[in-house]
């Protein structure tokens, strides 16, 4: 669901009053969802054996240990590191492995190698965690009040930085067990969440409407700034299109169809030999896909999941319509018509990945955390099944190449008015 009553964004009030004393309630709340974040992350992880957690997969995921070094690193990189002083770093060479790509913060390890990195092992890397974590809760704990101003920006997007660690965390582990022929369970009692599929369509009528972030509490800095924006007439489906819808649209032989195809997806569909959805197997004439509890039957009624953009494009033009717009998306989403609009599947849209209008990305090493990237992909908006509880909001903008499908990537439909 959007986070607008989210712990984090709740704790951001001392924010607007940042030379005034600044009452303990806050300072404890924020150190509270410091430590309730971090231990989400060690929740996660706990499921996953010292093996799972090396392996890489591919270039775009990484391994489980890597990721929760790096949200360490990024704490101890952007807060600890200048603000509390005597730190001493835990290891002065994790800065080179654990750095993602902030250039202006230093070299670092190449991505594709992470996997080979054997040591720090898990359990130095848990060390490294509570070296960092101590840390963290001493700056808060002890910032003098101007201090604690200033840096709680820094703790906020920590936090959210992490919380989408923590989803890659269930993404990258899927697609490595994927390769495992005897398709593992991350968890066996997991189970799907459930779709409201309401059907219709909610009818945008043509108007002018505000899109982005402007309430004031936490966004990245992609989400603004809020801009009016010509939106409709369209209408956009309630539900989520379902493995029933992609079945016949396999049958219908969708895969084989190149005028169903932008180009670069044809080839694509060439290229990897894409006959279904990312994770799927036929068995005995069944189809199952790899879910976090291993290999399930697809259901007929459950939202389709592990599409590129590409099929996404493909499934809607061969259904006669289109992918809403990323503002056609928000509108419709801020009517409070898209009931699906969170915690299932992202939603591609067929919005390239852009600044909007009057864009400026933060300034020094954190102005790379999204600005860098606004080229060659695609929006996606809503939230996973893999997100983290108030980690979402209507105006997120989650963003990745379009042939990219090991995420919790499905699609919903739009239409033009008759
Ligand atoms: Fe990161």
């Amino acid at each position: 669901m959007p986070s607008t009553g989210s712990p984090i964004t709740r704790m951001r009030e001392p924010l607007g009053h940042p030379t005034s004393t600044i009452p303990e309630a806050p300072r404890e709340r924020w150190r509270k969802a410091f430590v309730a974040v971090r231990a989400e992350t060690e929740r996660r992880a706990a499921r996953l054996s010292p093996e799972d957690q090396v392996v890489q997969s591919m270039p775009d995921a990484s391994p489980a240990k890597w990721h929760r070094a790096h949200t360490t690193w990024f704490f101890e990189q952007f807060l600890v590191t200048p603000n509390l002083p005597g730190y001493k770093a835990f290891d002065p060479q994790f800065a080179y492995l654990f750095n993602s790509y902030y250039v202006a913060a230093g070299p670092r390890h190449a991505r594709p190698m992470r996997g080979l990195v054997t040591r720090p092992g898990v359990a130095a890397v848990g060390d490294y965690r509570a070296h960092v974590d101590a840390a963290v809760t001493k700056l808060i704990a002890e910032a003098d009040d101007e201090t604690l101003a200033r840096i709680v920006p820094i703790v906020e997007i920590g936090l959210n930085h992490e919380q989408q660690h923590q989803e890659l965390m269930l993404t990258d582990i899927l697609h490595a067990f994927a390769h495992n022929p005897t398709a593992p369970a991350y968890d066996a009692d997991w189970h799907p969440p459930g779709a409201a599929g309401e059907n219709g369509f909610v009818d945008l009528t043509e108007g002018i409407h505000t899109i982005g972030h402007d309430d004031g509490s936490f966004c990245f800095d992609n989400e603004g700034p809020a801009h009016r924006e010509l939106v409709g007439p369209v209408r956009i489906a309630r539900a989520l299109v379902s493995n029933g819808e992609w079945l016949a649209f396999m049958r219908d032989g969708g895969y084989a169809n190149a005028a169903l195809w932008l180009s670069d997806g044809w080839n694509m569909v060439q290229a990897e030999g894409w006959t279904a959805p990312g994770y799927w197997a036929e068995i005995d004439g069944t189809w199952h896909s790899l879910t976090l509890a291993g290999r399930q039957p697809v259901d007929a009624a459950a939202p389709v999941c592990h599409i590129s953009y590409y099929e996404a494009d493909a499934f809607a033009r061969w259904a006669g319509k289109h992918l809403p717009s990323e503002a056609e998306w928000e509108v419709a989403a801020r009517s409070g018509g898209l009931a699906d609009a969170f915690g299932i599947v992202w939603q591609w849209t067929r919005s390239a990945y852009a600044p909007y209008p009057g864009y400026r990305a933060t300034e020094g090493a954190l102005g790379e955390y999204n600005g860098k990237f606004m080229v060659n992909q695609m929006v996606l908006r809503g939230s996973s099944l893999a997100t983290p509880d108030g980690h979402s909001r209507v105006t997120y903008r989650n963003f990745f190449y379009p042939a990219a499908r090991w995420q919790f990537t499905g699609l919903r439909l739009a239409d033009y008015p008759a």
